[in-house]
Protein backbone atom coordinates (compact mmCIF):
# COMPACT_ATOMS: atom_id res chain seq x y z
CA UNK A 1 0.00 0.00 0.00
CA UNK A 2 1.12 3.68 -0.36
CA UNK A 3 -0.46 6.99 0.49
CA UNK A 4 -2.19 8.92 -2.34
CA UNK A 5 -3.98 11.85 -1.56
CA UNK A 6 -7.32 12.50 -4.23
CA UNK A 7 -9.49 15.35 -5.08
CA UNK A 8 -12.93 14.93 -4.87
CA UNK A 9 -14.32 15.07 -8.16
CA UNK A 10 -17.77 14.37 -7.76
CA UNK A 11 -20.39 13.28 -5.17
CA UNK A 12 -23.97 11.73 -5.33
CA UNK A 13 -26.81 9.82 -3.50
CA UNK A 14 -27.05 7.15 -5.93
CA UNK A 15 -29.20 4.85 -3.45
CA UNK A 16 -30.99 6.47 -0.13
CA UNK A 17 -28.87 6.64 2.58
CA UNK A 18 -25.50 6.24 0.46
CA UNK A 19 -22.71 8.66 -0.57
CA UNK A 20 -20.93 7.90 -3.82
CA UNK A 21 -17.74 9.99 -4.02
CA UNK A 22 -15.50 10.04 -7.56
CA UNK A 23 -11.51 10.47 -6.51
CA UNK A 24 -9.03 11.60 -8.93
CA UNK A 25 -5.97 9.24 -8.30
CA UNK A 26 -4.82 8.02 -11.61
CA UNK A 27 -2.04 6.22 -9.71
CA UNK A 28 -4.23 3.81 -7.57
CA UNK A 29 -6.75 3.46 -10.72
CA UNK A 30 -3.92 1.82 -12.42
CA UNK A 31 -2.71 -0.21 -9.46
CA UNK A 32 -5.53 -1.80 -8.07
CA UNK A 33 -7.96 -4.46 -8.96
CA UNK A 34 -11.95 -5.08 -8.04
CA UNK A 35 -12.15 -6.30 -4.57
CA UNK A 36 -9.25 -4.45 -3.35
CA UNK A 37 -9.74 -1.90 -0.34
CA UNK A 38 -8.54 1.29 0.71
CA UNK A 39 -7.56 3.07 4.32
CA UNK A 40 -9.16 5.64 4.41
CA UNK A 41 -8.72 8.96 7.36
CA UNK A 42 -12.00 10.22 7.93
CA UNK A 43 -11.35 13.29 10.19
CA UNK A 44 -9.35 15.87 10.89
CA UNK A 45 -8.56 15.14 14.77
CA UNK A 46 -8.47 11.34 16.41
CA UNK A 47 -11.86 10.86 16.01
CA UNK A 48 -11.81 7.87 14.10
CA UNK A 49 -8.32 7.08 15.01
CA UNK A 50 -7.90 4.95 13.07
CA UNK A 51 -8.28 5.14 9.26
CA UNK A 52 -11.31 3.51 7.86
CA UNK A 53 -11.49 0.60 5.36
CA UNK A 54 -13.46 0.93 2.01
CA UNK A 55 -13.39 -1.29 -1.34
CA UNK A 56 -12.90 0.20 -4.29
CA UNK A 57 -16.37 0.50 -5.75
CA UNK A 58 -15.78 1.44 -9.73
CA UNK A 59 -13.02 2.37 -11.51
CA UNK A 60 -12.53 5.42 -14.03
CA UNK A 61 -10.43 7.32 -16.75
CA UNK A 62 -7.88 8.66 -13.68
CA UNK A 63 -9.45 7.70 -10.86
CA UNK A 64 -12.09 5.18 -8.74
CA UNK A 65 -14.79 5.78 -7.02
CA UNK A 66 -16.03 4.37 -3.15
CA UNK A 67 -19.73 3.92 -1.86
CA UNK A 68 -20.42 3.81 1.68
CA UNK A 69 -23.05 4.60 4.21
CA UNK A 70 -22.04 8.13 6.14
CA UNK A 71 -24.73 6.70 8.87
CA UNK A 72 -21.87 3.73 9.58
CA UNK A 73 -20.10 4.68 13.25
CA UNK A 74 -17.56 6.53 11.60
CA UNK A 75 -18.44 7.52 8.22
CA UNK A 76 -20.05 10.83 8.67
CA UNK A 77 -17.08 12.79 8.67
CA UNK A 78 -16.29 11.36 4.94
CA UNK A 79 -20.25 11.41 4.33
CA UNK A 80 -19.54 15.69 4.74
CA UNK A 81 -16.67 15.60 1.98
CA UNK A 82 -17.64 17.40 -1.28
CA UNK A 83 -15.81 17.78 -4.51
CA UNK A 84 -12.69 19.75 -4.33
CA UNK A 85 -11.85 18.63 -1.29
CA UNK A 86 -9.07 15.86 -0.62
CA UNK A 87 -8.97 12.49 1.22
CA UNK A 88 -5.83 10.91 2.51
CA UNK A 89 -5.60 7.43 1.68
CA UNK A 90 -3.46 4.15 1.45
CA UNK A 91 -4.17 1.32 -1.04
CA UNK A 92 -4.87 -0.53 -2.55
CA UNK A 93 -4.74 -3.08 0.04
CA UNK A 94 -5.66 -6.74 0.57
CA UNK A 95 -6.11 -9.33 -2.47
CA UNK A 96 -8.60 -8.57 -5.00
CA UNK A 97 -10.59 -10.79 -7.43
CA UNK A 98 -8.62 -13.04 -9.84
CA UNK A 99 -10.41 -11.58 -13.46
CA UNK A 100 -10.43 -13.84 -16.37
CA UNK A 101 -7.44 -12.36 -19.09
CA UNK A 102 -9.44 -13.57 -22.07
CA UNK A 103 -13.24 -13.64 -22.82
CA UNK A 104 -15.25 -15.36 -20.87
CA UNK A 105 -18.52 -15.34 -19.42
CA UNK A 106 -18.67 -13.52 -15.88
CA UNK A 107 -21.39 -13.19 -13.36
CA UNK A 108 -21.58 -11.05 -10.28
CA UNK A 109 -24.40 -11.97 -7.54
CA UNK A 110 -24.93 -9.82 -4.56
CA UNK A 111 -27.68 -10.44 -1.93
CA UNK A 112 -28.49 -7.05 0.48
CA UNK A 113 -26.64 -4.05 0.53
CA UNK A 114 -22.92 -5.01 0.50
CA UNK A 115 -22.16 -4.56 -3.34
CA UNK A 116 -19.70 -1.79 -3.15
CA UNK A 117 -17.04 -4.29 -3.53
CA UNK A 118 -18.23 -6.41 -6.17
CA UNK A 119 -19.72 -4.17 -9.14
CA UNK A 120 -16.03 -2.62 -10.25
CA UNK A 121 -15.66 -6.24 -11.85
CA UNK A 122 -18.04 -5.02 -14.42
CA UNK A 123 -15.79 -2.15 -15.46
CA UNK A 124 -12.57 -4.63 -16.08
CA UNK A 125 -14.37 -7.86 -17.59
CA UNK A 126 -13.36 -8.64 -21.12
CA UNK A 127 -16.52 -10.65 -22.23
CA UNK A 128 -20.04 -10.83 -21.54
CA UNK A 129 -21.45 -10.42 -17.72
CA UNK A 130 -24.88 -10.21 -15.67
CA UNK A 131 -25.59 -8.98 -12.39
CA UNK A 132 -27.95 -10.19 -10.19
CA UNK A 133 -28.90 -8.19 -7.17
CA UNK A 134 -31.28 -9.16 -4.47
CA UNK A 135 -32.06 -6.19 -2.73
CA UNK A 136 -34.70 -5.88 0.18
CA UNK A 137 -36.80 -2.61 -1.32
CA UNK A 138 -36.67 -1.36 -4.92
CA UNK A 139 -34.98 1.93 -3.17
CA UNK A 140 -32.07 -0.34 -2.22
CA UNK A 141 -31.51 -1.57 -6.32
CA UNK A 142 -28.06 -0.03 -8.36
CA UNK A 143 -29.32 2.64 -10.76
CA UNK A 144 -28.91 0.82 -14.53
CA UNK A 145 -27.85 3.87 -15.49
CA UNK A 146 -24.70 3.73 -13.79
CA UNK A 147 -23.77 0.49 -15.06
CA UNK A 148 -22.23 -0.19 -18.58
CA UNK A 149 -24.92 -0.45 -21.10
CA UNK A 150 -23.66 -3.92 -22.18
CA UNK A 151 -24.66 -5.68 -18.49
CA UNK A 152 -26.62 -7.51 -18.26
CA UNK A 153 -29.12 -6.68 -15.07
CA UNK A 154 -31.53 -8.39 -13.39
CA UNK A 155 -32.74 -6.70 -9.77
CA UNK A 156 -34.97 -8.96 -7.64
CA UNK A 157 -36.87 -6.95 -4.73
CA UNK A 158 -38.50 -7.84 -1.75
CA UNK A 159 -38.63 -11.31 -0.08
CA UNK A 160 -41.46 -12.32 -1.84
CA UNK A 161 -39.59 -12.67 -4.64
CA UNK A 162 -36.69 -14.86 -3.13
CA UNK A 163 -37.58 -17.69 -5.12
CA UNK A 164 -37.32 -16.27 -8.60
CA UNK A 165 -33.97 -14.47 -6.65
CA UNK A 166 -32.79 -17.66 -6.82
CA UNK A 167 -33.60 -18.88 -9.83
CA UNK A 168 -32.04 -16.49 -11.40
CA UNK A 169 -28.98 -17.20 -9.25
CA UNK A 170 -29.12 -20.94 -10.67
CA UNK A 171 -29.29 -19.59 -14.54
CA UNK A 172 -26.78 -17.30 -13.84
CA UNK A 173 -23.98 -19.89 -12.56
CA UNK A 174 -25.06 -22.26 -14.85
CA UNK A 175 -24.14 -19.98 -17.65
CA UNK A 176 -21.01 -18.42 -16.10
CA UNK A 177 -17.35 -19.45 -16.37
CA UNK A 178 -16.72 -17.29 -13.55
CA UNK A 179 -18.65 -16.20 -10.67
CA UNK A 180 -18.08 -13.31 -8.06
CA UNK A 181 -20.40 -12.39 -5.18
CA UNK A 182 -20.97 -10.74 -2.11
CA UNK A 183 -23.25 -11.24 0.73
CA UNK A 184 -24.31 -12.67 4.14
CA UNK A 185 -22.71 -15.66 5.26
CA UNK A 186 -26.20 -17.72 4.52
CA UNK A 187 -26.38 -16.16 1.23
CA UNK A 188 -22.58 -18.03 0.35
CA UNK A 189 -23.67 -21.72 1.45
CA UNK A 190 -27.00 -21.49 -0.75
CA UNK A 191 -24.68 -20.18 -3.62
CA UNK A 192 -22.41 -22.67 -2.74
CA UNK A 193 -25.17 -25.51 -3.22
CA UNK A 194 -26.32 -24.01 -6.33
CA UNK A 195 -23.09 -23.97 -7.78
CA UNK A 196 -22.22 -27.38 -6.80
CA UNK A 197 -25.37 -28.61 -8.23
CA UNK A 198 -24.26 -26.26 -11.11
CA UNK A 199 -20.59 -27.27 -12.06
CA UNK A 200 -18.66 -30.92 -12.31
CA UNK A 201 -15.54 -29.90 -10.89
CA UNK A 202 -14.62 -25.95 -11.37
CA UNK A 203 -11.38 -24.88 -10.43
CA UNK A 204 -11.68 -23.34 -7.35
CA UNK A 205 -11.20 -19.99 -8.09
CA UNK A 206 -13.97 -20.02 -10.69
CA UNK A 207 -16.19 -19.08 -7.60
CA UNK A 208 -14.62 -16.50 -5.39
CA UNK A 209 -16.44 -13.75 -2.76
CA UNK A 210 -16.04 -11.01 -0.54
CA UNK A 211 -15.22 -11.42 2.96
CA UNK A 212 -16.81 -7.99 4.97
CA UNK A 213 -14.48 -8.49 8.35
CA UNK A 214 -13.54 -5.91 10.87
CA UNK A 215 -10.68 -4.50 9.86
CA UNK A 216 -8.51 -1.95 12.43
CA UNK A 217 -4.98 -1.58 10.81
CA UNK A 218 -5.57 -3.77 6.79
CA UNK A 219 -2.17 -4.45 7.01
CA UNK A 220 -2.11 -7.70 8.71
CA UNK A 221 -1.01 -6.74 12.04
CA UNK A 222 -3.42 -5.96 14.79
CA UNK A 223 -5.17 -10.16 13.78
CA UNK A 224 -8.61 -8.14 13.95
CA UNK A 225 -9.81 -9.34 10.90
CA UNK A 226 -9.28 -13.19 11.27
CA UNK A 227 -11.45 -15.44 9.51
CA UNK A 228 -11.18 -18.93 9.40
CA UNK A 229 -10.54 -21.05 6.37
CA UNK A 230 -10.31 -24.53 5.38
CA UNK A 231 -6.44 -24.04 5.56
CA UNK A 232 -6.92 -22.48 8.89
CA UNK A 233 -6.73 -18.87 10.02
CA UNK A 234 -6.47 -16.46 7.68
CA UNK A 235 -6.34 -11.90 7.77
CA UNK A 236 -8.99 -10.78 5.74
CA UNK A 237 -7.09 -7.91 5.19
CA UNK A 238 -3.88 -9.43 3.76
CA UNK A 239 -5.09 -13.20 2.45
CA UNK A 240 -8.16 -11.56 1.09
CA UNK A 241 -10.98 -9.78 1.36
CA UNK A 242 -11.25 -11.96 -1.60
CA UNK A 243 -11.52 -15.76 -0.99
CA UNK A 244 -12.21 -18.74 -2.56
CA UNK A 245 -15.96 -19.78 -1.72
CA UNK A 246 -14.91 -23.02 -0.92
CA UNK A 247 -12.18 -22.40 0.83
CA UNK A 248 -14.10 -20.52 3.81
CA UNK A 249 -15.82 -22.43 6.85
CA UNK A 250 -19.25 -21.07 7.05
CA UNK A 251 -20.70 -21.95 10.28
S1 LIG B 1 -6.99 -5.54 9.80
FE1 LIG B 1 -5.30 -5.73 11.15
S2 LIG B 1 -4.60 -7.75 10.76
FE2 LIG B 1 -6.20 -7.47 9.31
Amino acid sequence: MRQHLAVIEGAAEPMPGFRLLLLDCPALAESARPGQFIMVRASEGYDPYLRLPLPIHRFREGGVAILFRPSQPGYAWLGDRHPGDTLDLLGPGGVGFALPTTSANVAVICQGTGLAPVIGILDRVLGPAQLVLGVATSAQAYPRELLPAEIEYTPHVGIAVGDAFWQAVTGACRWANHVYAAGPTAFYRQLLRVWESTHLRPPPDALQVWVDADMACGMGICNSCLLNTRRGPRHACTDGPVHNLSDLVLD
